[in-house]
């Protein structure tokens, strides 16, 4: 099965040197590096952000960077997306720490937050060069549920990725349509947000929405908290519509969008499908064109 995926490998050819694999191991972080962490929020669904998180921590890593991509959302779309099962962390669980067999898998999180390792444990190593994963889990949809974490998880999760921090360049997080308890939480310990808008009817409408929300937070909690920027997707170019979205977010947001624009793609989709980011799937392809303009840009904003 592995060997299978391998083989369906192929390096872009933009990127034209291989990138050394660096393994990832609890005693050795990344010296004096404290990693990036950009949460890809919106309360819209079906907007693209798991698309966005996949290919964006595959670019990064391809260039050279180490990237996690760390799946907040029950859906597991994420995990699944770079042919991972949400399921493994449970049996991570299982393996790190035995005492999760006896409780149950529903509690492996939560206990997780309380161990000194933390986090850790539960990272896998992809196939795909420099990227790793944090994969989704069942229970992450009852704390969708109770819309809130109690404080001291909160502050146990924000310990734990400082810790995370120090042993990748990017974290990239992966959060549920909504704006609840899970994107609040990544919000919360999150350098910067990246906002998928679609190229659609109520794009403004989804903004006018998460932009406060956001602005809630700089005035609160999260002073420092950056707007990483807005990312049109799904664009189609034949579309009136389509090109009046890009004009007006464009024209309101002159320093806000990314110059990238996202097409709507089919490999793109067809890459999820088969648990591949889209460099390994199709290298050619206007969706990995596009995906490799943005990765250069958020790379070049550092
Ligand atoms: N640029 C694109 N072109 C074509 N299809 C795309 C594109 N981006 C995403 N898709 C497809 O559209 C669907 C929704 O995308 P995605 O899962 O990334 O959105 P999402 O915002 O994460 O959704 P959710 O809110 O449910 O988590 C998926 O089937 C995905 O493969
Ligand atoms: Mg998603």
């Amino acid at each position: 099965m592995v060997e299978e995926k391998k083989s369906k490998r192929n390096w872009h050819p933009l990127f034209d040197r291989r990138p050394p694999t660096k393994h990832l191991t609890a005693d050795a972080p990344l010296q004096g590096k404290l990693g990036r962490c950009i949460t890809v929020a919106s309360q819209k669904g079906g907007v693209g952000k798991t698309t966005t998180a996949v290919n964006l921590a595959a670019g990064i890593g391809l260039a050279g960077s180490k990237a996690l991509l760390l799946d907040l959302d029950p859906q597991a779309n994420a995990t699944s997306g770079v042919g991972e099962s949400k399921y493994t962390f449970a049996s991570q669980a299982q393996r790190s720490h035995s005492r999760y067999l006896e409780r149950g898998k529903n509690s492996a999180f939560l206990e997780a937050l309380e161990m000194e390792a933390g986090l850790l444990p539960f990272i896998l190593e992809t196939e795909f060069e420099n990227l790793w994963a944090f994969p989704s889990f069942q229970e992450l949809s009852d704390l969708q549920l109770i819309g809130s974490l109690q404080s001291k998880y909160i502050n146990k999760w924000k310990f734990h990725l400082e810790v995370l921090r120090k042993h990748f360049d990017f974290i990239l997080m992966d959060c549920p349509p909504s704006l609840g308890g899970i994107p609040t939480l990544a919000l919360s310990s999150s350098d910067a947000v990246m906002i998928p808008v679609q190229c659609e009817y109520y794009a403004m409408e989804g903004l006018s929405q998460i932009l406060p929300v956001i602005e809630d937070l700089q005035a609160t909690s999260r002073p420092d908290l950056k707007i990483a920027g807005l990312l049109l997707t799904m664009y189609a170019s034949e579309l009136e519509l389509a090109n009046e979205v890009v004009g007006e977010i464009q024209k309101y947001f002159p320093r806000l969008v990314y110059r990238t624009i996202i097409p709507r793609d089919v490999a793109l989709a067809e890459s999820a499908s088969h648990g591949l980011p889209i460099f390994y799937y199709q290298p050619l392809s206007r969706g990995a064109w596009s995906y490799l303009e943005l990765t250069r840009e958020v790379l070049g904003h550092e």
